[in-house]
Formats: C-alpha cells, sequence, structure tokens
C-alpha cells in the first residue's frame, strides 16, 4: 500500500478552506493509502503564538481532522512536535538546502513582509522542516491546496539532492490539488486566498463560527452586479468562489448548480447555499464536541505519536548513516 502525508497548522482555528482544500480531500482516499496526518505546530511557531492559544488549538485541531471523517482505526493521527524525527531531519536537510532557494518561496515572501520586528530565521528555514515531514515516511503522495505546491517542488529537489549527495534512500513525492476548490477565495476580496489569519473575519468561514454567523457571512459575501449565477473565474470571482464551495459540500457540480439557478437573482442563491452552510457545520461541530469532550482523543493521538515514531525512526536512522552522523560501534 502506498503512503500519504499531509499537515495542517494549528494556528487558528481552520476555515472551510481548508476543510475543501485539505480535509475533505483527505477523508475521500483515506482507504486507498496507508496515511499520516500531521498537527505542525512546530512550523506554526515560525511565527510569534499565544502559549495558551497554541496548546488549544492543537487538540481542537485533532478533533478537526476526526470531525471531518477521519476514521482513526486507519488514519495515524499526531502531532509534530511528540515526534522528535521531524526536527532532526528537519535540520539535515536545512544543511542542504541553499537560502537562495528558501528565499524564492512566495509564502516566504508573503510572511515576511508582514513581520515588522524582524524575520524569524524558521520562516525561512520552513521549508525543509516541511521536506523532513514528508520524506520521513517515504510518503508517495502529498494531498494539498494550491499554495503548498512551491513547497513540494523544493521537497522533491532537497530529496533528489540528497540521493545524489549521500544514498539514494529517498522517495520523491507527488503532489495531489483538488479538482475543485484547491483555492478557496475571500468572501470580501474574492480575489485573495481565504485565510484563517485574515483580520477582516467576513472574509472567511471558520468551522467553528456559530451556525447562525455562518448564514450571514455567506449573505453578506462580496459579488458582481451583473446578477447572473454563472462560474467565469476572471470575471465574476464573488459567485464562482461560491459556486465552488456549495458544490462541494453539497456534492452537486457546479454545471448543475448553473442550471438550478438560471433566471434566479444571487438572492435566492444565497440563502441556499447559507442553508446548505448551516446544515453542514451544525453537523460538523456536533461531531467535533464528541471528540474534544473525550477522552478518546488523547487515546488516538499517543497511538499516532508511537505509530509514526516508529517509522519515522527508522528513515531517520537511514539518514543519519548516509550523512555519515553519529558513530559506528566497535
Ligand atoms: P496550512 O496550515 O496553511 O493549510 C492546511 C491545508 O489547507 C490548504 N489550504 C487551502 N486550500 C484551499 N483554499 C484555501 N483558501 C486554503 N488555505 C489553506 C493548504 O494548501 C494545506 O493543504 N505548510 C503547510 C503545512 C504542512 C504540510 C506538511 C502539508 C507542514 N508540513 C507536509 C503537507 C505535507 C501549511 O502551512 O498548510
Amino acid at each position: 500500500m502506498k503512503t500519504l502525508f499531509s499537515g495542517i497548522q494549528p494556528s487558528g482555528i481552520p476555515t472551510i478552506g481548508n476543510y475543501i482544500g485539505a480535509l475533505k480531500q483527505f477523508v475521500y482516499i483515506q482507504d486507498e493509502y496507508d496515511c499520516y496526518f500531521c498537527i505542525v505546530d512546530q512550523h506554526a511557531i515560525t511565527v510569534p503564538q499565544d502559549k495558551t492559544a497554541l496548546r488549544n488549538n492543537i487538540r481542537s485541531l485533532a478533533a478537526l481532522y476526526l470531525a471531518s471523517g477521519l476514521d482513526p482505526e486507519k488514519v495515524t493521527l499526531f502531532i509534530q512536535s511528540e515526534v522528535p524525527a521531524h526536527a532532526q531531519a528537519g535540520w539535515m536537510l536545512t544543511t542542504i538546502a541553499t537560502i537562495g532557494e528558501l528565499e524564492r518561496m512566495t509564502q516566504y515572501k508573503d510572511k515576511a513582509k508582514d513581520r515588522k520586528d524582524g524575520i524569524p530565521a524558521g520562516l525561512l528555514t520552513y521549508p525543509p522542516l516541511m521536506a523532513a515531514d514528508i520524506l520521513l515516511y517515504g510518503t508517495d503522495i502529498v494531498p494539498v491546496g494550491d499554495d503548498q505546491k512551491q513547497h513540494l517542488e523544493l521537497t522533491r529537489d532537497l530529496a533528489t539532492r540528497f540521493n545524489q549527495r549521500y544514498n539514494d534512500i529517498l522517495t520523491l513525492p507527488e503532489v495531489r490539488l483538488p479538482e475543485v476548490g484547491g483555492r478557496v477565495m475571500s468572501l470580501q476580496e474574492p480575489t485573495k486566498k481565504m485565510s484563517k489569519s485574515d483580520t477582516n473575519t467576513k472574509g472567511f468561514i471558520s468551522l467553528l463560527d456559530p451556525p447562525a454567523t455562518v448564514a450571514k457571512k455567506i449573505k453578506s459575501a462580496v459579488t458582481d452586479s451583473d446578477g447572473i449565477v454563472k462560474f467565469d473565474k476572471d470575471n465574476k470571482p464573488g459567485i464562482s468562489n461560491l459556486l465552488s464551495i456549495y458544490s462541494i459540500i453539497s456534492d452537486i457540480t457546479i454545471a448543475e448548480l448553473e442550471e438550478k439557478y438560471e433566471g434566479k437573482g444571487y438572492g435566492d442563491f444565497k440563502a441556499d447555499l447559507a442553508e446548505v452552510m448551516v446544515n453542514f457545520i451544525t453537523q460538523f461541530q456536533e461531531k467535533y464536541n464528541y471528540y474534544m469532550d473525550s477522552e478518546e482523543l488523547d487515546h488516538i493521538l499517543d497511538r499516532g505519536a508511537e505509530k509514526a515514531a516508529y517509522k519515522a525512526n527508522k528513515m531517520l536512522k537511514k539518514m543519519e548513516n548516509a550523512m555519515g552522523l553519529g558513530r559506528k560501534r566497535k
């Protein structure tokens, strides 16, 4: 069975962008692969975090993974900092990455420009840690949203360089992007990615927003003035974004939705989408609350860390041997 790895940062409450671009995809393919899903808390600290909020977000993200429908009997769900091999292999890959290629990462450029008080070095060295996450498991496939594509290309470059320089032991992973919804946009500025760290909270729907708030956010989403429900990303980014969200959450194709709303205005469309979203969020949050209140969640994470460490440590040893770290016993 091939191996799948993906991760989400506990740097806030995930949005429906994270759900559509990542979580929902994970659920579809959990039966086909040996799956490792990680709460990447060491990535989250590349920008300042409030320690109490971070702790809460880590456990909460684990419950969100499960509320999305991942089966803990099938997949391995774990917290990155509970498997030290990630940081160890991350350091080793940092030594073979160049400053130039790290500075070219668009996510680094975006995040670095917001830091008024100096750019944390970890923001620059983030991609080799992400590469370590993936390469430690001999991963074949990495399902992510569009914004992670460049990091995946770098992961492959680092793996190739390591294999050529030391020993051919790392598997080159393939990226898997969703067909629809790889880039869910802000509800207020539909040419910008929906992000959990947006200062305008009307721009995103958090998976833990109260259902009434979700309905309000949908109804106040920015569209255009021609009133035709049609997918046209370039000329009608707002309505196209809402169509993608509607399609994914309801499992109805965009073409079917366009037909359903032919001759109707945005008012009807938004009212129906609000209802669909409220039903989805209500059911989702019931499952989330169940896991948050149960010790089962901690047992799942304990088991996950143990299983992940077992696999990751084996690859770490191979990488150390290949690079000549440590010593050979007499
Ligand atoms: P993060 O935490 O920013 O996002 C988690 C996942 O959600 C996807 N995503 C979106 N998809 C569609 N529309 C959006 N608006 C949207 N916003 C986010 C992301 O593409 C991602 O799949 N570096 C990663 C975390 C990471 C990782 C890994 C991922 C660390 N190690 C190893 C895969 C494999 C990140 O910051 O994702």
